[in-house]
């Protein structure tokens, strides 16, 4: 036992499972550098035999990530964990996840098979995974509804076979954290060769308790390791959050006596990013990363902070990279300018013609708003980096007519795989004149689920409006983002966005299915 706790980021992997997250594989990539800037001990980047475009974003972040261990999640069998590995092949650090169900539940109902063939297809597995890395994580799904002796049976396996991680999933969020604790605690003790592995938690949110949990498996249990994703990013109530993790370790060292490898300066940069690629935004009083978070609205608090800052604040803003929100360039700033800022936020550009078209949309960008934030320049690079097929429709043009007494009315013309085309329509509002001008022509029959505007930096009317739009159709669910100015347009392109993703038709194995 080592006391490092090491951060193990599922964001781009169970993060992405949440209905409407899915990234493509450039905006995969731009927070996988996010999170190596973060200085997270193991990135999950995927799962590379759930589809081709999984396979893909696995190997593109393999090859570009340097400091972390890249991981894949594979099942428990051969084909998975060969295809895990190809892809992780350019990685400098790979690590194969292979899991497989050990509840009673599952492997009855989901499995359909006996706990003999689930400990003997485990330990094949994670054979198979050691002959090809030797870095291998074990999962047994649903561990925490797991019968305990049986559990200690698999995990005394996998070690033996050389897993050297074995992770216990509170995979539905049901786990209380002192129990959650002991649970750990009992396995490790009765597990005869537990000091050969790390162990790690791995904790969904539905009773709200992920955070709690991990952090009693890792005070209570031993554990070292710890799954989470930015924002708390997941499946349903999502997953343990990243930042409140850390923050929890790094104010409380006094209690967990553990040692981090994060910068923690770069957590709202990163929660910002995610945020904005998946349209999930954070609450305001969301602990760390929410806007409020370092807020004091009431007299005593604020003439309290004056006075001595740790009156009310136990954490500093700036530690979490807060600060990080100013203003970087304007209508005067050059090309060079801009291509530095690209790079001090970690945004590669493939070519010289992307960085052109990028700064141009940035001087169009600066033609309508004086101050130019970090924020604007990831919307619009967000914009940028989308590739043709997930930017089948595209925005031209709009305008639209909205007056006191009359019915507003909008007029759009849009590109639709390379084709341009018109329409208009009138509406409740120019927001809805403008979408119903849009499915006048597409005829998606998609139902929109979730229309929300926010403001991209916050305090000012002049800020861009970032606008998300989740639509639905036939059991898929898609998350489309736009950002403008003017929350009009904004909104034609979120709609126009999750058209794209719509047409784009991603099909995956489901890593829980
Ligand atoms: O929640 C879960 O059980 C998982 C496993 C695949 C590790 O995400
Ligand atoms: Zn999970």
């Amino acid at each position: 036992m080592t006391d490092k706790l090491i951060i193990f980021d599922t964001t781009l992997r169970d993060g992405e499972q949440s209905p409407g997250a899915s990234m493509t594989r450039d905006e995969k990539l731009r927070i996988a550098r996010q999170l190596e800037r973060l200085r997270v001990d193991v990135i999950e980047a995927g799962f590379a035999a759930s589809s081709n475009g999984d396979f893909e974003c696995v190997r593109s972040i393999a090859s570009h990530v340097k400091e972390s261990v890249v991981c894949s999640l594979a099942r428990a069998n051969d084909r998975d964990i060969a295809r895990a590995a190809e892809a992780l092949k350019p990685a400098a650090r790979a690590r194969i996840h292979t899991f497989i169900a050990t509840s009673p539940l599952h492997m009855e109902k989901k499995l359909r098979m006996t706990p003999d063939q689930v400990l003997e297809q485990a330990r094949l597995s994670v054979r198979f995974a050691r002959n090809l890395c030797a870095d291998v994580e074990f999962s047994p799904e649903d561990g925490y509804r797991s019968d305990p002796e049986f559990l200690c049976r698999v995990l005394e396996t996998v070690i033996a076979e050389g897993a050297t991680t074995v992770n216990i999933p509170d995979t539905v969020g049901y786990a209380i954290p002192e129990l959650y604790g002991q649970f750990l605690r009992h396995l490790r003790e009765r597990v005869p060769n537990s000091d050969k592995a790390v162990w790690s938690v791995h904790c969904h949110n539905d009773l709200g308790m992920a955070v709690a949990n991990s952090l009693a498996g890792v005070k209570l249990g031993g554990a070292r390791q710890v799954e989470c994703t930015i924002n708390g990013l997941g499946e349903r109530a999502g997953n343990c959050s990243l930042e409140e993790v850390v923050m929890a370790v790094r104010t409380r060292r006094d209690y967990f006596g553990l040692e981090l490898g994060i910068d923690t300066t770069q957590i709202v940069p990163a929660s910002r990013m995610v945020s904005q690629t998946t349209g999930f935004v954070v609450q305001p009083n969301k602990a760390v990363v929410g806007a409020n978070a370092f807020a004091h609205a009431s007299g005593i608090h604020q003439d309290g902070v004056l006075k001595a800052r740790d009156t009310y604040e136990i954490m500093r803003a700036e530690d979490v990279g807060w600060s990080a929100n100013k203003i970087v360039l304007g209508k005067l700033s050059g090309r060079n300018a801009f291509k530095q800022r690209l790079q001090e936020l970690g945004i590669e550009m493939e070519s010289e013609a992307d960085i052109n078209a990028a700064f141009a949309r940035f001087k169009d960008l600066a033609d309508r708003k004086s101050e130019i934030f970090d924020e604007d320049i990831l919307a619009l690079v967000g914009d940028e980096s989308a590739t043709p097929d997930e930017e089948h429709y595209r925005l031209l043009a709009l305008s639209q007519r909205s007056e006191t007494g009359a019915r507003p009315f909008a007029k759009i013309a849009f590109a639709m795989g390379g084709q341009e085309f018109h329409a208009e329509a009138h509406g409740n509002g120019p927001v809805d004149a403008s979408l119903k001008a849009i499915e006048s022509q597409v005829k998606s029959g998609a139902e929109l689920q979730l229309y929300s505007v926010n403001a991209i930096t916050s305090g000012s009317t002049e800020s861009q409006g970032e606008v998300t739009v989740r639509l639905q159709l036939g059991g898929r669910v898609v998350n489309g983002v736009g950002a403008d100015p003017d929350i009009v347009v904004a909104s034609a392109k979120a709609y126009l966005s999750a058209l794209s993703k719509l047409h784009s038709k991603v099909d995956r194995v489901a890593a829980q299915g």
